[in-house]
């Protein structure tokens, strides 16, 4: 699947800012909403469209509407869940899954502490939301647990990653899109990415 890295000069300029250690939780916060909303509109340039017919005031149109399957997304806890809030502003009838990981801070494995998905999630259009990909362990695993569920090529969104955990998803879960606002160089030793932007869930929460 390919690896689709959204260069829009919007995201690019709010990820520059995103990256700044002065940038204020407030701010971080709200930067983070907006990348994940435009983020969204590549990521969902190929919804399906059905032709119908509509009455305008003026006379009959024939327009189009969204078809097919309908969307979830799924927020890696905790700091996916500020990317759901800007996705759902543009498609507010999606569903909304949480799974909750984190990633304990001496072996960098996933740690897996809740669960709730749509009872219907193996019908859906899924799009897997966490704002790092650091190892690919955390996604790995999300996508692993919907896998489990019946999901199908759900695509994973994520503002920033290592190209170590690009390999590890497409290595795991070679039917998954990756879509991106930025590729960065390598890990650090405490598995951060390089260069980075720092802990994005202690930045969203004004966490440690
Ligand atoms: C961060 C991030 C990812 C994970 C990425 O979450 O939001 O979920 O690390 O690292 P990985 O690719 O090496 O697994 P963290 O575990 O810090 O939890 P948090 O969102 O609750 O802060
Ligand atoms: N998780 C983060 O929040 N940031 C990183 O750089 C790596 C993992």
């Amino acid at each position: 699947m390919p690896l689709t890295i959204v260069d829009h000069p919007l995201v690019q300029h709010k990820l520059s800012v995103l990256r700044d250690r002065h940038t204020s939780v407030r701010d971080f916060r709200a930067l983070c909403t907006e990348i994940s909303m435009l983020m969204a509109f590549e990521a969902m340039r190929d919804l399906p469209l059905e032709e119908v017919v509509v009455e305008t005031p003026i006379t009959t149109a024939h327009v189009r509407r969204l078809a097919g399957k309908k969307l979830a997304v799924v927020a890696i806890l905790r700091a996916g869940l500020i990317m759901a809030d800007g996705i759902l502003d543009l498609v507010p009838s999606a569903r909304v899954g949480h799974v909750g990981l984190y990633r304990d801070e001496a072996t960098l494995k996933p740690v897996r502490y809740f669960i709730k998905l749509p009872s219907d999630v193996a019908e859906r259009d899924v799009f897997v939301l966490d704002p790092m990909l650091a190892t690919g362990g955390s996604a790995v695993a999300a996508l692993d647990l919907l896998a489990e569920h019946g999901v199908t090529a759900p695509r994973l969104l994520c503002i920033l990653a290592a190209p170590e955990g690009v390999a590890a998803v497409q290595a795991a879960h070679p039917d998954v899109e990756i879509i991106l606002a930025g590729l960065d160089d390598r890990l650090d030793e405490r598995g951060y990415i390089v260069p980075g932007l720092g802990d994005a869930g202690d930045r969203i929460y004004g966490t440690r």
